[in-house]
């Protein structure tokens, strides 16, 4: 299946298809990428991805986000959402008028989920929150979410995604240090020392724009990250 699509992607972008969006185009390329980075003899057959909507009725889907929300921050930012009720409660808010909710579903189970949140009149969206199943990371899945919420921004007349990345618990030279009197200058040499996903955001185009200090208490600063996701006429 995955296959049928990598081959027919060169023809879809053909002007003879013109049902073909580039949202679905979006969505193809996000399904193959992630297929073929899960490439194995035994499951790159059966491992079909899907990114959609995240929909208010998915009773199911959305408790599988709730305990991925969880499990994924428990261990960097255990504060964010101490337990599934304050996740659950992050997903229904996620339904909010100037939301974007999507979910990347294999076996119609959620892997992964990604959300945004419209900002200054619609020109900035902040991605929040974006998590990958911890068994099925590095496999393309976080890219292909942020890819889909960057499309939708674009389509919906945004200019800019930005992202704010904690460091709590002791990824980044950052943490421990006390950034002032001069934080961008400590901002400057910022070293990954622990998987941070900044360098994760890097690889997707975003660029590190500032820090705020102490901003989850001292030596844990909050480091901001954004991406033009529109080209300028
Ligand atoms: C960060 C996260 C969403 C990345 O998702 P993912 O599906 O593993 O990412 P991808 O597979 O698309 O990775 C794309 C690239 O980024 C790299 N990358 C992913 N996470 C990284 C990290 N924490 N640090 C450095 N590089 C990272 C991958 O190795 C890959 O590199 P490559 O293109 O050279 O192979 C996922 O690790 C996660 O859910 N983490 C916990 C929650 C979290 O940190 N959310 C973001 C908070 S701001």
């Amino acid at each position: 299946m995955a296959l049928a699509k990598l081959l027919s992607l060169k023809f879809l972008r053909k002007p003879e298809f013109p049902l073909i969006t580039e949202s679905c185009l979006h969505d193809l390329q996000a399904s193959v990428r992630y297929s073929v980075s899960c490439f194995s003899p035994f499951n790159f057959w059966n491992r079909p991805m899907k990114i959609r909507d995240l929909e208010f009725e998915d009773d199911a889907i959305k408790i599988q986000v709730a305990e991925m929300l969880f499990a994924g921050f428990s261990d960097m930012s255990p504060d964010a959402w101490p337990g599934i009720r304050e996740a659950m409660e992050e997903v229904e808010e996620s339904f909010s008028a100037g939301r974007i909710s999507v979910v990347a579903l294999e076996n119609k189970r959620a892997v992964g989920w990604a959300a945004a949140i419209r900002q200054y009149n619609g020109n900035t969206w902040e991605l929040h929150p974006l998590v990958v199943h911890q068994s099925h990371r590095t496999a393309g899945i976080g890219t292909a979410l942020v890819t889909e919420i960057e499309s939708r921004v674009n389509e919906s007349g945004g200019l800019t995604l930005w992202v704010a990345a904690d460091d709590e618990s002791g990824k980044t030279s950052l943490f421990g240090q006390d950034l002032y009197p001069e934080p961008l200058e400590k901002l400057k040499n910022i070293r990954n020392t622990n998987g941070h996903p900044f360098e994760f955001y890097e690889k997707l185009g975003f660029t590190i724009c500032g820090v705020l200090p102490d901003a989850n208490g001292f030596g844990k600063p909050d480091i901001f990250m954004a991406k033009r996701v529109r080209r300028l006429k």
